[in-house]
This record gives C-alpha cells, structure tokens and sequence, in this order.
C-alpha cells in the first residue's frame, strides 16, 4: 500500500500521522518527507529518505518499485507535488490513498476543503482521499462540522468519524524524547521507581524521568486508539 498524507495546511498533523499511525502499521514501508524544511520522522530515528516537491521524477520512480510507502508531503511542497504529479499520465494512481489530516480550527478545515478539491481536479478518483480527524477533542461531528457539511453537499472524499486521533500530550513528548510509541512499549526500565529514588536536587533528571514515566503511562492507551483510527480510515 502506499499513501501519502497531504493538505495545503500546515500543523495539522501530516507528520504525526506518518510517524505514529502510518509508519508503525506498514511494516517494510519506505518513509519518503516531501519537505523543504528538515522536520520529519526522522526527527524520531526513523529511515526517512527527504526530497523536494519538484523532484517528483525519482520520487514517481521509487513508487513503481515500492510494495509499500509513505509519503509525507509538506504544505509547502504540495503545490509543487500536485503540479508534478499531473505531468506523469496517470501517476496520481500509484498513490493508494491520499490522507488529509485535519485540526479543528475553520482555518484548517477551510484549507483541507481546498486540498480535496485540487485532488478531486486532477483526476484522484473520490474513494482514494480520506479524512483523517486529528486533535479531536470529544466530537468530531461537532467539532469538524464544516467537514461534514462539505461531504454532504459536494462529496468527493471518504470522511468516516472513527478514523479520528485525539488530542494528547504524547506526541509533544515523542518529538521532545526524539522517540517512537514502539521504543517507549520496548523499554524496560521502570521510571516511576527511577523517579522515587532520584536525588531530589537533580531537577533536569526528575523532569526526565517524569516525561519518561507520562510517556510509559499513554503509550498503552494511545496505540489501541491509533490502532482503531487505522482500521477506520481504510474502510
Ligand atoms: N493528536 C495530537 N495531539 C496533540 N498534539 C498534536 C496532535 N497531532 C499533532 N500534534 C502536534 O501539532 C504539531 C504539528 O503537527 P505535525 O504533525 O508536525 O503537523 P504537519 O506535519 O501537518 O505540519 C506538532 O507539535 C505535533 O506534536
Ligand atoms: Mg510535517
């Protein structure tokens, strides 16, 4: 399968969701950062091959060969990608899904509306672009209505309500900690032990530890939850 996450908004969550919802439930699968900038999975240790939007060429190459991939398109390359895409005939059909992350703020929704139609005008068939609800507080029919209200009037995407990741501290720590809900699953050490017998004037070492010990405590929780907004998407 490959996908690649895009939206012509920044912040909403393309990142996060190739590094924590994608990347760990495609084994094998090649993470490719269409970027300008250097933030991207790799960021948190992961193989990240990075290239820019006008580079589609060798990317459209590296998709013929690859079984499986994630593309992380950056908002301020998908302009340049989209325009790419459309010289190659029928290259839009090498990407299985294209997953548009979207925030709750009009802003983010407004722009995501945008996204859908630029794919809906080169051609990408309707049930290849999925919504992905990030940063969802309690209700996301509430809380994305203009989503709803666009699917319902105009259509041309796949918006399924449980294909949602809530808003968590998790990931801030993740970026901060350069680190991944797998490694944090994998470590052994027990930091609520470590931080009962830490020396108590070593303020650095206890917030360490406690950002270790948050992080051991969400892990669980949040990977069942990504796990669920993962089947969703691709139903
Ligand atoms: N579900 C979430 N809960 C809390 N913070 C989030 C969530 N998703 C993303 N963030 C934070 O929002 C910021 C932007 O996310 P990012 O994935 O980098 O966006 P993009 O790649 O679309 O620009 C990051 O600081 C990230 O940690
Ligand atoms: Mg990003």
């Amino acid at each position: 399968m490959k996908i690649a996450t895009c939206n012509y908004s920044g912040s909403v969550g393309k990142t996060v969701a190739a590094s924590h919802l994608f990347a760990p439930r495609m084994p094998g699968a090649e993470i490719i950062a269409v970027e300008s900038t250097n933030e991207s999975a790799a960021d948190l240790g992961l193989p990240v091959e990075q290239m820019r939007g006008e580079h589609f060429g060798r990317l459209f190459r590296k998709l013929l060969m690859a079984e499986s991939a994630i593309i992380d398109v950056g908002a301020s390359n998908i302009e340049a990608f989209l325009a790419e895409l459309v010289k190659y005939d029928e290259a839009h059909l090498e990407i299985d899904y294209y997953v548009l992350p979207v925030v709750g703020s009009g802003k983010a929704q407004r722009e995501t509306i945008k996204s859908i139609q630029a794919l809906a005008a080169i051609g990408v068939p309707a049930e290849r672009v999925r919504v992905l609800f990030n940063r969802v507080d309690a209700d996301v029919h509430e809380e994305f209505a203009a989503i709803f209200g666009y699917a319902h009037h105009a259509g041309g995407f796949i918006a399924n309500p449980e294909a949602a990741i809530y808003d968590n501290e998790v990931y801030d720590l993740l970026a901060n900690k350069r680190t991944t809900i797998k490694e944090i699953l994998a470590d052994p050490k027990n930091y609520r032990q470590l931080l009962r017998e830490a020396d108590r004037d070593d303020l650095q070492a206890i917030a360490h530890l406690s950002d270790m010990h948050a992080l051991q405590s969400l892990a669980r929780p949040v990977e069942r939850q990504l796990d669920r907004a993962f089947a969703a998407i691709f139903l």
